[in-house]
């Protein structure tokens, strides 16, 4: 099986990342944060561990500043509902993944006027049409790094720029970037980063964070509870990542992730080379097809790792089955981005993706290129 879905997970995973998640619950298994014993300590350093790698990776001179969630669409949300409030006013696009629109939707009904600004049909986002719509008063501008179907790599630095000029602040979704593409947030002046530890990090499912900026002078937890922390106060600890961390972490997680981090830490720019070249050689491969027609931006252009395309009017979910019966794992359907969808003209019938990861080897491209081809063939007149 030729697995191209790292878009919406990656795999495999570094071996060490599985050893490093086995010897979490067999060797360490105690509780991050609670106890004084042994077991406990050495699970709160194996979490401070990748805390302060998770840091390194995004350019955060802070480690405390990572909170670690189970996935992207967590952290979106704790930032999304912890600091808008009725009556602010949010600026996006309108590509978001459903992990931020959804949130979006349900702020607008509580009050916050949420502005969307349209991107260009590949998906690019003009920073000038962004600028416009910032002006004074807007408390957040909320937007994807790269759209997980259009694929086109937005150019945060004037976007963020005019955010701030404007005294609002900035999110960043990076579900689509992080791990191929270096993502500096002190640098960028990016105030809240979202991110999984599963897709272009390599981390185990269950892994995510959110970074939170000192521009960010308050955010509201999405969930109250035990920290291990401040126990005798009934308030939520202001302290990050206290504040935003309730209840036992997910330690096999978080020492996977750790692992991941440290193969990229040594891989990195191979791992980002390979991804960008096997992504080249689908964009051409697939735009060679009759009857293929590849959403995002053109060959050539900035692209994040994944190539979305349809195959004349057949439904994407049946080319993405008839792939599988292939040997090529992808996927179908409306990849929980309709809004997308609706730019690229494919809210009907979906769009196939495929995603490349770091193990994704020529020969993988060649097979899944050669599927489609020979599908093309049979289902197109
Ligand atoms: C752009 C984008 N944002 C958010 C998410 C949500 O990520 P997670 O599944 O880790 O919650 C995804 C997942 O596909 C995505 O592509």
């Amino acid at each position: 099986m030729v697995y191209l879905d790292n878009a919406a997970t990656s795999y495999p995973k570094p071996p060490a990342v599985l050893d490093a998640m086995r010897a979490a619950i067999e060797r360490i298994g105690a509780s991050p944060g609670r106890g004084g014993h042994r077991q406990a300590i050495e699970a709160g350093r194996a979490v401070f561990r990748c805390r302060a790698a998770v840091a390194d990776l995004i350019g955060a001179s802070e480690p405390e500043r990572v909170a670690f969630t189970k996935n992207a669409t967590e952290a979106i949300n704790t930032a999304l509902c912890g600091v808008l409030r009725p009556g602010d006013r949010v600026v996006t696009t309108d590509i978001e993944h459903n992990a931020m629109w959804r949130p979006l939707c349900r702020l607008a009904r509580t009050g916050v006027e949420v502005d969307v600004v349209p991107a260009e049909p590949d998906g690019t986002v003009d920073p000038e049409r962004m600028l416009r719509a910032i002006g004074e008063g807007t408390r957040l501008v909320a937007l994807t790094h790269a759209s997980n179907v259009l694929g086109a790599l937005v150019d945060v630095r004037p976007i963020a720029a005019a955010a701030h000029a404007a005294g609002a602040l900035v999110l960043l979704d990076a579900a689509q970037t992080l791990g191929e593409r270096p993502l500096d947030v002190e640098g960028l002046e990016i105030d809240l980063l979202a991110a999984p530890g599963h897709k272009g990090l390599l981390g185990p499912q269950g892994t995510g964070f959110l970074y939170v900026g000192p521009r960010v002078d308050a955010i509201e937890p999405l969930t109250f509870g035990g920290t291990g922390s401040r126990s005798e106060e009934e308030q939520q600890p202001d302290v990050l990542p206290d504040r935003l961390e309730s209840g036992t972490l997910n330690l096999p997680g978080i020492a996977g992730l750790s692992a991941a981090l440290s193969y990229l830490a040594e891989h990195g720019d191979a791992v980002r080379a390979s991804v960008r070249q096997r992504t080249a050689e689908l964009v051409t491969g697939l735009s060679e097809i009759a009857g293929v027609r590849l959403l995002g931006p053109r060959e050539g252009a900035v692209r994040a790792g994944l190539v979305a395309f349809t195959l004349g009017q057949t439904d994407s979910e049946e080319v993405a089955a008839a792939l599988d019966q292939r040997g090529v794992a992808c996927r179908g359907g409306l990849h929980c981005a309709p809004q997308a969808h609706r730019k690229a003209g494919t809210l009907d019938r979906g769009a196939v993706r495929l995603s490349p990861g770091p193990f994704t080897s020529a020969e993988d491209v060649e097979t899944a290129i050669r599927a489609v081809d020979a599908l093309a063939r049979e289902v197109l007149p």
